[in-house]
């Protein structure tokens, strides 16, 4: 059984993402009774310990809501701070002097990826890295080369085993609960194959912009910042071969070797997409040729998935925010009640991942006192439960116990890239999109037969009449 971290230090303490997720993870693992360990922010922004306390509270009361007043205390009683410049090797005796007797620190690395191998290099030399932990966020390099420098710089200082990539999507209660689906039950494995599946669709759509990431989407571009990442896990979970009961990593192994049967794209297989408008947001170049939406198609090359379509499509700017799954069957042999054709197909499995969670069956009843079908859904939904652990307090949590079953491996993380590297350069096309559409029309040639499933704004769990 691995040691729990003793210990966690935060560099990026006064960026976004603490702000955002960190923190009020941290809160939430305080009130659930999981961190009773030093909480040590590093940044370089003229702070102190009550500013990063006043800083915490801040999160907290944006992000979690109401601020439980005795919780807090607690939480505040383990937040210490350092304030320094992470290329200073003082601010490192700093932190080797405050972590006193902690022997097994987890380093959570939220900041830019350019300053990753400064900072691993100076854990090492001040003696920090020792029987340590970090966590590291994507993006994961920029492209298969950049990763795997990427992944080399860590591996100089920790062993893989100690290293936790964070993907977000790999630790939401909404994608671990059709791994659920799928492993947890019998009927889904004889029809999960190319046999009888004819297509699968992933859709994840914001109905907002780049909301001030201007300068960061520059670099990222919507297949850098989800496709890669966010996208191909997704693909893993429901691709995948049913991992090895109790073998060790026999979940990341299983992820992995469907990753590595994706054949990579080819720049024929995507359309990229600009809203507009975005050339006029804070640090984007007014002739930028970054995608804020693509949409592509992939092929897995293995005997379960060979010749199955799996298209995917993401974009800011559309006119919901909604993830959703949609695994298409194939028709009956045989249309015994007359021609069952629907263009998005009568047989289906769909995921909704977000805002709500569902999981419904698409079939085809009798309808009431006539010879004709009727189109149904057999539905199981609900919406997410406020206490419910989110991705960062499930993965933090894991992380500190050393349990990596959650976070993405080196040799998957360059599979990904691999898969998407050919369609990287901004020289293929880039069309223009109203905001509040699905993108630009030349997406629906990626999709070879019935067109996209637009998902709902509306949560489905909810029911139909209850709907606005
Ligand atoms: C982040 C991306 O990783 O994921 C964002 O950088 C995106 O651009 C976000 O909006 C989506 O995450 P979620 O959990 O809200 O679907």
């Amino acid at each position: 059984m691995p040691d729990h971290s003793d210990a966690l230090v935060l560099f990026g303490a006064s960026g976004d993402l603490a702000h955002k997720k960190i923190l009020p993870a941290l809160y939430k693992m305080t009130w659930r009774g999981n961190l009773d360990v030093p909480v040590i922010g590093v940044a370089l922004s003229n702070w102190d310990r009550d500013k990063f306390i006043e800083h915490a509270r801040d999160a907290v009361a944006q992000h979690v809501g109401a601020v439980d007043e005795a919780v807090f205390t607690q939480f505040a009683s383990l937040l210490e701070y350092i304030d320094g410049d992470y290329r200073d090797k003082q601010t490192f005796q700093n932190l080797r002097d405050l972590l006193g007797s902690a022997s097994h620190p987890l380093y959570y690395l939220a900041i830019p990826p350019s300053m990753f191998e400064q900072v691993t290099e100076n854990l090492d030399t001040s003696a920090c890295a020792e029987c340590a932990r970090v966590v590291i966020e994507k993006p994961f390099g920029r492209d298969l080369d950049s990763a795997k420098k990427l992944n080399a710089d860590l591996a100089r200082v920790f062993p893989e085993s100690n290293i936790f990539r964070i993907d977000h999507y790999l630790g939401k209660e909404t994608t671990l609960n059709f791994l659920f689906f799928r492993f947890a039950n019998a009927f889904l494995e004889p029809i999960w194959n190319r046999n009888y599946i004819s297509s699968v669709q992933i859709t994840m759509a914001e109905n907002f912009g780049v909301q001030g990431r201007g300068k960061f989407y520059e670099e990222s571009g919507c297949i850098r910042d989800v496709i890669q990442n966010h996208m191909m896990q997704v693909v893993a979970y429901l691709a995948e071969e049913p991992p090895a009961a109790g073998a060790p990593d026999a979940m990341r192994d299983a992820r992995s070797k469907v990753l590595h049967a994706i054949r990579p794209m080819s720049p024929d297989d995507l359309v990229r997409g600009q809203f507009r408008g975005y050339r006029k947001e804070p640090g984007v170049a007014h002739d930028s040729r970054v995608e804020t939406f693509a949409a592509v198609r992939l092929y897995i090359d293995s005997w379960r998935w060979g010749g199955v379509p799996f298209y995917i499509r993401s974009g800011k700017c559309l006119p919901v925010t909604a993830t959703e799954v949609f695994v298409m069957l194939k028709r009956p042999p045989q249309a015994l009640f007359g021609d069952l054709y629907m263009p998005q197909g009568d047989n289906y499995v769909r995921f909704r991942l977000s805002p709500d969670i569902a999981t419904a069956i698409g079939a085809l009843a009798k309808r009431s006192g006539s010879a004709d079908t009727d189109q149904v859904e057999l539905l199981v939904g609900r919406n997410p439960d406020p206490e419910e652990m989110e991705a960062y307090e499930r993965l933090l949590w894991m992380a500190m116990q050393g349990e990596s079953t959650l976070f993405a491996r080196q040799d998957a993380v360059e599979a990904a890239w691999r898969v998407v590297d050919p369609i990287l350069n901004t020289s293929t096309p880039l069309y223009e999109y109203e905001q509040n559409t699905w993108g630009p029309r030349e997406a629906d040639h990626i999709v070879i037969n019935g067109g996209w499933h637009n998902p709902e704004a509306t949560p489905s769990s909810v029911p139909e009449k209850e709907r606005k």
